[in-house]
């Protein structure tokens, strides 16, 4: 192996590109967390909705956009941020924020039911819905919760017209009993959804996750990636043809940005040209790797074949 100090790579991530092909790909395929400019801006809401005086109407906010583009990912990264802690003294476990996932569907006990499992109590579900909620309340309560997140809100819509007005009966009685500030993550249908209940659509701020475009927050993405990806020399990801053919093939979702620059980086250690470059994207052979971008290329296929 030819001996580099391999500078096109941030200084931490430089040791990644010397290991051998089978450990750089394993470290390519890992999850991590990438701090992109509107995951920031969101954390920034968060950490400020966190630190909001208590009040009788506490602000809530809707951090919104399509599957994919990292509300989960943003959400565990602010659970990290402010885990929970048991205080030795006292035996009391404290944990500032809960996040909760909908329920398959928008029953009112299911939805306590995930609420007590996020705060580490499931409890019986045989009793009543009613003493469900009292217990949920009263937890929330000794474990000094700050923040209550709901993700997938849209999985409400699964229910029938009169299971979402209950449930929207729920999130407006968690809002004004608890608070707390309320965070919602969902699609743009949940959004639509929300915004049915005036007093909810008063509350609620929304913070969108917009799709990414041709402009310097994507140039950022691609740089941050070419200096962490353990690729040994360097890759030209900061060029007009390379955002344009990430955009193509990607529509701007963050997820398919990021499981597109992966699979180009592994191919790029297997064909031993250990660099991306515009033309990576071009090859033919690159499986993409998800069926949602394969679906959109063959359609793009069959339009430019239908012309
Ligand atoms: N900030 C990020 N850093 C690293 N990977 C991310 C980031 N945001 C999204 N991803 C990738 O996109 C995938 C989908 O993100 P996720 O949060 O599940 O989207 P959503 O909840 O909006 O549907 C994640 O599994 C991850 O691989
Ligand atoms: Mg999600």
């Amino acid at each position: 192996m030819v001996l580099s100090n391999y500078s096109h790579l941030l200084p931490v991530y430089r040791p990644h590109a010397a290991l051998d092909d089978a450990e750089r790909i394993a470290w390519i395929r890992a999850d991590r967390w990438l701090e992109t400019a509107r995951a920031r801006g969101a954390l920034a809401r968060l950490e400020d909705l966190l630190s909001y005086p208590a009040r009788d109407r506490m602000p809530c906010l809707l951090l919104y956009g399509d599957t994919g583009m990292g509300k989960t990912k943003i959400i565990r990264k602010f659970l990290r941020d402010h885990p929970a802690c048991f205080d030795r003294g006292t035996g009391v476990t404290s944990m500032p924020i809960v996040a909760m996932q909908m329920p398959a569907e928008p029953l009112e006990r299911d939805v306590y039911g995930e609420l007590l499992s996020a705060l580490g109590a499931p409890g019986p579900m045989t009793d009543s819905t009613y003493r469900l909620k009292e217990v949920c309340r009263s937890l929330l309560r000794s474990m000094s919760v700050r923040m209550l997140i709901i993700d997938e809100i849209h999985a409400m819509l699964a229910g029938s017209f009169r299971q979402q007005r209950i449930f929207l009966n729920v999130i407006r009685f968690l809002a004004n009993d608890l608070k707390v500030p309320l965070i919602c993550a969902g699609t743009d249908l949940a959004r639509q959804a929300l915004l049915t209940d005036p007093q909810l659509a008063e509350r609620f701020e929304a913070f969108h996750l917009d799709r990414w475009a041709d402009n310097s927050q994507l140039s950022q993405l691609l740089s941050s990636l070419a200096g962490i990806l353990p690729l040994r020399r360097p890759s030209e990801l900061g060029t007009a043809a390379a955002r344009r053919r990430v955009l193509d093939l990607t529509q701007g979702v963050t997820n398919r940005v990021f499981r597109l620059i992966e699979t180009v980086a592994v191919e790029a250690i297997c064909n031993g040209s250990e660099c991306i470059t515009a033309d990576s994207f071009a090859n033919d052979e690159l499986v993409l790797p998800l069926v949602s971008m394969t679906r959109h290329m063959e359609r793009g296929l069959q339009r430019r074949a239908s012309r």
